[in-house]
């Protein structure tokens, strides 16, 4: 195992109607003006935003809101919030929604405080400040209620660039598993994808000698493998949401990653995906993340074995586990299409003429992670991903 540091300061406030909370939290944080940030309609349509400015009013905190953040948030509802904060002195942002909103929140949280452009932050410079951040989570799937990571996309080039700081990381959580089954199933499916993609970010590694974190890891797939069909069969399934909704905070805060090198490309060659057809990230991550594991079996067969047999139930097959490996990479994706998740560019969406448009905004250089990926390696799985088949 490596030296690592692990910083989860986030009070994570979980459970039924907990979104009361919201006002007594934001006093306790410090927030004196708060801006609360939401999505698209869903928040708004299910009453949850209005019980959120009742808290907010009942602890005497004072509020402005704006809402409408895209899935997959774009850079000019951040340059809007940015103004809007300076505006009306807010001190304190309160994301209402999903990873899209909770990152849009994070992106204006570092440039309120910051004289230049915010898009800096989304090209390597690191924050000095941030106004605090905080969230109620309405959809299981980014693991940003929990992460010191936002992604945004700039409006001009269609780019979709990730930044990280420890200043973004939120105050507080709250997590109502209840506020979650307003959701289609298509959006649980792809939060679901999510979560599991997060792991396998971390599981293949070439760091030895990880059993806490590889049990870790494959606790949460075996929970996504077991609760993902119940939610789809019954929406209001409370204990299965609850189940799903810590396990996507548990994926993403790193504690299942720390002290191993980690991969994430597969979220570098989606992200690609959603940038270009503004496709469900969880969907472009089912049609991604198994061509990537058939492309890069060889590097350690035994690694996708391991996988494949404990978290798929596949017989190991000692003499050949690149054989266990190919059949749990088979039983991954035989998972996701069960769930209703799209496993080929088509499904998706995408086109094969596309990519090496994809390849070239992507620019791996020399590549990193599990299997160092170049150009070339990209393409090839672009082209598996886009023919894929049961
Ligand atoms: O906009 P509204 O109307 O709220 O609708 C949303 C949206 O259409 C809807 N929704 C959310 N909660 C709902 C609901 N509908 C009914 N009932 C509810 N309770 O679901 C749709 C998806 O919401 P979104 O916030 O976009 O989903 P998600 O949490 O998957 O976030 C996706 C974004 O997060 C980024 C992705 O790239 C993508 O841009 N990621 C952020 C990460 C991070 N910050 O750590 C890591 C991830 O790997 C990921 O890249
Ligand atoms: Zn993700």
């Amino acid at each position: 195992m490596e030296n690592f540091n692990f910083y989860s300061p986030t009070e994570f406030v979980f459970g039924k109607d907990r979104e009361n909370e919201c006002g007594a939290l934001v006093k306790k944080y410090g927030g004196a003006k708060v801006l609360v940030h939401f999505g698209g309609g869903s928040a708004v349509k299910s009453g949850l935003i209005g019980r959120v400015l009742a808290s907010l009013d009942a602890a005497g905190v004072p509020h402005v809101e704006l809402g409408g953040v895209h899935p997959n948030p774009i850079d000019t509802k951040v340059y809007e919030g940015i103004e809007l904060c300076r505006k009306e002195g807010v001190d304190f942002i309160l994301a209402v929604g999903g990873g899209s909103s909770i990152d849009s929140a994070k992106a204006i949280a570092m440039g309120v405080p910051y004289e230049g452009d915010f898009w800096d932050f989304y090209s390597g410079k690191a924050p000095a400040a941030a106004l605090p951040v905080a969230t109620v989570l309405t959809i299981a799937a980014a693991g940003s209620e929990g992460s010191g990571d936002s992604v945004i996309t700039k409006v001009d080039g269609m780019l979709k660039r990730g930044a990280g700081s420890d200043l973004i990381r939120p105050r507080f959580s709250v997590l109502n598993p209840a506020l979650t089954c307003t959701l289609p199933a298509y959006q649980t499916a792809c939060g679901v994808t999510d979560i599991m993609a997060h792991v396998f970010e971390r599981y293949f590694t070439n760091t030895t000698e990880v059993e806490i974190t590889d049990r870790l890891c494959e606790a949460v797939l075996m929970t996504m493998v077991k609760e993902a069909p119940r939610v789809i069969a019954d929406p209001n399934n409370y204990e299965a949401r609850a189940n799903i909704m810590w396990a996507g905070m548990v994926a993403h805060n790193n504690v299942c990653g720390v002290g191993r090198g980690q991969d994430w490309n597969s979220h570098a060659i989606e992200h690609e995906l959603s940038a270009k057809y503004d496709c469900a990230h969880g969907a472009g991550l089912a049609v991604i993340m198994p061509s990537w594991m058939e492309y890069v079996v060889d590097h350690n067969p035994m690694r996708f074995a391991q996988m494949a047999s404990r978290v798929f139930g596949c017989a190991m097959n000692f003499e050949n586990p690149k054989a266990t490996a190919l059949a749990g990479i088979k039983a991954f994706r035989s998972f996701l299409k069960s769930i209703g998740m799209p496993i080929n560019f088509a499904e998706l969406g995408a086109k094969e003429e596309d990519i090496p448009e994809m390849v070239q905004k992507l620019n791996p250089g020399d590549g990193w992670g599990f299997q160092p990926l170049k150009a070339a390696d990209v393409t090839k799985i672009y082209q598996i991903a886009a023919k894929a088949r049961l």
